[in-house]
């Protein structure tokens, strides 16, 4: 124990975008405040040398491997980060949870709804495994602010719901292709898998599970430039507009259906990196982007009209850090947050405040993913169980 946290050491699997990011939100640890637990990054695993050499910049990193096996032993660290490409995250994911090993598992969570089904039942064999979905935008103080204001009850019925994540880079028809355009290594799904989570975390914390889908699928770059120049097919879906019902229990009108928008986009002309929820009552509104980290807006009833004012957010979120309260937030602070979500539910010490994507909401992405491109290839709404 060290300050009264409790030290986890941690091993990264995948040390690309995603595994260097978690490194050095763990190196700014010390700004939470209180916390039970500290992780110590000790191990990682990379199939690609120059990733690993990256890591030697982080001093607690004693064991470097390029076959994640080595990780999974008696003298391997006690939790995994997993970030690889979706085709094989199956198979990581279930060999760390059958190893025992408490797992933060990347989205999409398994290339499909069967994959995803599959570890969860792992994860259901192996309690002793605490496993996790990694999401981390939700902890932008922005976004628990607003969830606050619907679990208040104090928007009424609500009226319509929207929840999306937008990226634009895929204008550039230049952009080399990559793993995460190609369907045998990203999926099927394309951008759900990419953006998916991200997009109904929230609403599936809301309860807010969506019984119909109707969805629009746009594959809208056929091809990218390969490693040689020549032209490779890039065959998954750009963008995803999805149309559901949901029905919100917060709005204190009884149980009641609403359209929830759900948006993935890797083409949204305007938007770089943007998370957004929209939600409308009869009483009241809240909305909230990253693209405007420190505004939320929120919508008021009066006299019958409505009134729209802005809040200013500040750097605070579910765990308290020594940053000043006025300063703004950003993407590392969300990994940061949501790594404190994670370890804090880990120890049993996360109380009500908010937690990762369990491997339950995981699957329920999924079923939501095989919806649409259902509804999509039928030309119809799909019903969901
Ligand atoms: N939470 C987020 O905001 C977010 C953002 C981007 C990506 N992701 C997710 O993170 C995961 C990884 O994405 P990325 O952008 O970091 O990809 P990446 O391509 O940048 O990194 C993946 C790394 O995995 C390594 N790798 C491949 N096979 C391996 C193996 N068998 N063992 C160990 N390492 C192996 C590669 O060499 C590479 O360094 C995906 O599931 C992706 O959807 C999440």
């Amino acid at each position: 124990m060290t300050g009264g946290q409790q030290p986890v050491s941690v091993g990264i699997v995948g040390g690309g975008l995603m595994g260097k990011e978690v490194a050095v939100a763990f190196a700014r640890w010390a700004a939470l405040t209180d916390h039970p637990a500290r992780p110590e990054l000790t191990h990682v695993c990379d199939v690609d040398p120059a990733a690993l050499a990256w890591f030697e910049r982080i001093p607690s990193v004693t064991s470097r491997s390029t076959d994640y096996h080595d990780l999974l032993g008696p003298d391997g660290p006690e939790v995994l980060y997993i970030a690889v490409r979706h085709d094989l995250h199956e198979r990581l994911y279930v060999d760390a949870i059958e190893a025992g090993k408490s797992l933060l598992a990347e989205k999409p969570f398994g290339i499909d709804l069967r994959s995803a089904g599959a570890i969860a039942a792992a994860a259901q064999r192996h309690p002793e495994s605490f496993v996790r979905c990694s999401s981390e935008m939700p902890f932008f103080p922005g976004a628990q602010a607003a969830i606050a204001r619907v679990t208040s009850g104090s928007l009424g019925r609500i009226i319509e719901a929207h929840s999306g994540f937008s990226h634009s880079s895929d204008l550039d028809l230049r952009k080399p292709i990559n793993w995460k355009r190609q369907a045998k290594y990203c999926g099927v799904n394309g951008v759900l898998n990419d953006l998916g989570m991200h997009a109904l975390h929230v609403p599936l914390r809301l309860g807010w599970q969506p019984d119909r889908v109707f969805a629009v699928l746009q594959d809208l770059v056929p091809s990218r430039p390969g490693p040689d120049g020549d032209l490779v097919t890039c065959d998954t879906i750009e963008n995803a507009t999805l149309l559901c019902t949901a029905t919100d229990r917060f709005g204190g009108d009884g149980a009641q259906p609403f359209p929830l928008h759900i948006t993935t986009k890797r083409i949204d002309p305007g938007q770089k990196n943007s998370w957004s929820l929209r939600v409308l009552g009869m009483n009241g509104g809240v909305a909230f982007s990253t693209r405007y980290p420190k505004t939320l807006r929120v919508m008021s009833v009066a006299d019958g009209e409505q009134v729209w004012q802005e809040v200013e957010m500040g750097s605070q979120s579910c765990f308290a850090t020594a940053t000043g309260g006025i300063f703004e937030f950003g993407f590392s602070d969300a990994i940061l947050q949501m790594w404190a979500s994670y370890l804090a539910e880990r120890a049993g010490q996360l109380g009500d405040r908010f937690g990762c994507v369990t491997p339950e909401e995981a699957v329920d992405s999924h079923r939501v993913f095989a919806a649409a491109l259902d509804s999509w290839a039928r030309s119809e709404v799909v019903q969901l169980p």
